[in-house]
């Protein structure tokens, strides 16, 4: 089959590629940089380079594909994120029709079945919802849940303060997943196209917030370290020193809506077999950071 993915040689892509290649696809992966051309040649695959957001570039990307695989990527935080994937969608379907593909897998989040009360995941619903808008095209909808490499950003504060610090409850569950387990999903929705849309759900582990001291603790010999729940507000203010007002607000509802039942009610209605990579595998690839990010 011809094949062009979104996503260049990223997390993903870095397992999905190879597999895809090896048994026989012509795939052509999107790439904004040109430096990446011969790397993605070098692993057998056509390379395509311009942006997604360039909808002409993409409609060639996609034409004569049997399949394409979306994500987005390479937010611009001058601009407001949800007008950014109200545009980006628009470009995917003004694309999808002009090149006339027929399968479409696209990496969405969990979360996307829910609104604006789920801050910054509520870019995926309202991709999805512009992809659903699409006649005689069938659509695999892959829900991840959060990347174990989020999990990355808390190591300033675990170092300076033995902490972690967050919106929700240490009680609440944290449902994480590895680009490898997500890689898998999304080989076996291009290798066997939908004839029917469907939604799936990605996981790797699921874990309380004390669960997660715990392996923290342990692993980094920390036993003092703990769980701090702060408001909506702190979270913000901490986020403003990182990011624009706009995305910091976004996170924070995130952060909030994950301690809530509903956050999670989809993904246990619809739950999928948990992946091979587990928070033990994690607290290596997090130890190694945790070493290697200056004080
Ligand atoms: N973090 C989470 O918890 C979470 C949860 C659910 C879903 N997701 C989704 O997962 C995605 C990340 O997947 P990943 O880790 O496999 O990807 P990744 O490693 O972040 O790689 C994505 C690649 O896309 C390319 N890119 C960036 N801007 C572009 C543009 N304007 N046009 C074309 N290509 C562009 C970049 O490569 P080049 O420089 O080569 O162009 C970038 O390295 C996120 O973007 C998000 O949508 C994340």
């Amino acid at each position: 089959m011809k094949i062009t993915l979104l996503g260049s040689l990223g997390h993903i892509n870095g397992y999905v590629i190879p597999e895809l290649v090896k048994q026989g696809h012509q795939v052509t992966v999107v790439s904004h940089s040109d430096k990446r051309k011969k790397e993605i040649e070098d692993l057998g695959a056509k390379a395509a380079i311009g942006s997604m957001q360039d909808v002409e570039f993409l409609t060639s990307a996609f034409n004569d594909a049997d399949e394409i695989y979306l994500m987005i990527s390479g937010a611009n935080q001058d601009e407001d994120m949800i007008d950014s994937a109200r545009q980006q969608s628009k470009i995917f379907k003004t694309a999808i029709i002009n090149s006339g593909v027929k399968h479409v897998v696209d990496l969405s989040s969990v979360g996307a079945d829910q609104g604006p009360e789920v801050g910054g995941l509520y870019i995926y619903h309202i991709i999805e919802d512009v992809l659903k808008e699409l006649d005689d095209v069938t659509y695999t909808f892959i829900r991840p849940t959060g990347f174990y490499n989020n999990f990355l950003s808390k190591i300033t504060d675990i170092k300076a303060n033995h902490a972690i610090f967050e919106n929700r409850p240490a009680t609440s569950t944290s449902i994480f997943v590895d680009p490898k387990d997500i890689a898998d999903s999304v080989l076996k929705a291009l290798l066997n196209p939908a004839i029917e849309n469907s939604v799936t759900y990605v996981a790797s582990d699921i874990v309380t917030g004390n669960e997660l001291v715990k392996y923290v603790s342990e692993k980094l010999n920390m036993p003092d370290l703990k769980w701090i729940e702060i408001s909506d507000n702190e979270m913000q203010t901490r986020l403003e020193k990182v990011m624009p007002k706009s995305y910091a607000i976004a996170f924070t509802k995130m952060y909030s809506a994950e301690g809530t039942s509903k956050f999670y009610a989809d993904f246990y209605n619809n739950e999928p077999k948990l992946g091979n990579v587990k928070m033990s595998d994690f607290m290596d690839i997090f130890a190694n950071a945790y070493q290697n990010i200056k004080d």
